[in-house]
């Protein structure tokens, strides 16, 4: 997946002129914070420096998982027209940019965001975004967001590994209070990552919450560590990209899962949800990791002498939703 032009061009713009030293300096302290999930009280994100690393290293990914899971809940909920959307941790205002190549429907967008180095540069990246309105805020996701009203799209990429765990609750009631339309929550694709979301899916399924994607039903999650759920897409890197990372290879995938809930029933899921890779079974069979319907998760082997089944299946990956045509979607 590519940065749309317009982003890509204002990327462009704010890395112009700055020294290739500095940049991989700051990124790989960056790299370093993401990984050993840092919580110090300081922002990985609090000078210009990391923020501007932050747009070569990390947005390309986080914008890959943000639009993925936006690609999933827009198949699921066709009838989702997001006006007003409400993003909580925006970085450089990548679900913004996400929800705006998503639906051309976004119009007024408010973004939160508490570190004012990266709000300074998602500010001047928004200028050249598509919704006519577009508001940043300082504020903090571990206190009680005051003042908000409810929005149709909420989003929250890649924020709660950064706080502490009552924090985390609390956040995900408030944007589930908050949320008009449908809730969007997006991690690292970690065993931690998926631990979170499937903490946040046990409040959102308690609250009443309908669940929009990966999961194509409400039942508990049928996964059990050491067994867990993730998603992956392949990010084309950029040559400053590269050069930050001191990476060679000019992709890189990016491991993600999310959960998307709405207030609004009328979702339609597949029969059920591809969870891992497909794999070839031999003599040109295919097998699926699959989260079914009935809250159970198989494992499939299609081959020809499935008929259509197969025809339908074997064009499709890791994350996509499949519906065999006997078993046609709810
Ligand atoms: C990894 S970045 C993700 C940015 C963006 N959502 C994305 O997907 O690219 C996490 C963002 O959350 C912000 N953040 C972390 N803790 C916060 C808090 N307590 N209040 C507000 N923002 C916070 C950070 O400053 C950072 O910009």
């Amino acid at each position: 997946m590519e940065l749309p032009p317009s982003l890509r061009h204002a990327v462009d713009r704010a890395l112009d002129g700055i020294a290739l030293s500095d940049l991989k300096r700051a990124a790989d302290r960056l790299s370093q914070r993401y990984r050993a999930e840092v919580r110090d009280g300081h922002f990985h994100l609090s000078d210009d420096l990391a923020a501007r690393a932050y747009l070569a290293t990390r947005l390309p990914a986080t914008f890959a998982a943000v639009r993925s899971s936006m690609e999933a809940v827009a198949e699921a909920f066709p009838d989702f027209a997001p006006v007003t959307a409400l993003d909580v941790g925006a970085g450089p205002g990548t679900a913004l940019w996400a929800a705006s190549d998503c639906w051309a429907s976004l119009d007024d967008a408010l973004l939160i965001e508490g570190s004012p180095a990266i709000r300074a540069v998602g500010e001047t990246l928004s200028q050249a975004a598509a919704p006519a309105r577009i508001a940043w805020r300082a504020g903090d996701a571990t206190g009680d967001l005051p003042g908000l009203e409810p929005r149709d799209l909420v989003t929250l990429a890649y924020v709660l590994d950064e706080l502490a765990e009552p924090a985390r609750d609390r956040l995900v009631d408030r944007l589930w209070s908050l949320t008009a339309g449908t809730l969007l929550i997006v991690e690292p694709g970690t065993p931690a990552g998926w631990a979170r979301i499937i903490r946040a899916r046990e409040r959102l399924v308690a609250a009443g919450a309908h669940l929009v994607a990966p999961c194509v039903h409400s039942a508990a999650c049928p996964l059990a560590a050491p067994d867990w759920c993730h998603f992956s897409r392949r990010v084309a890197r950029s040559r400053l990209h590269r050069m930050a990372k001191g990476a060679e290879v000019p992709w890189e995938d990016e491991k993600f899962v999310y959960i998307a809930a709405s207030r609004q029933p009328g979702i339609r899921r597949p029969d059920a949800r591809i969870i891992a890779p497909p794999w070839s079974a031999g003599n040109g069979r295919i097998g699926f990791k699959l989260c079914g319907r009935d809250g159970t998760r198989t494992e499939r082997i299609l081959g020809k002498r499935d008929g259509a089944a197969f025809k339908a299946a074997r064009r499709l990956d890791w994350g996509d939703g499949l519906s065999t045509p006997d078993q046609p979607e709810s």
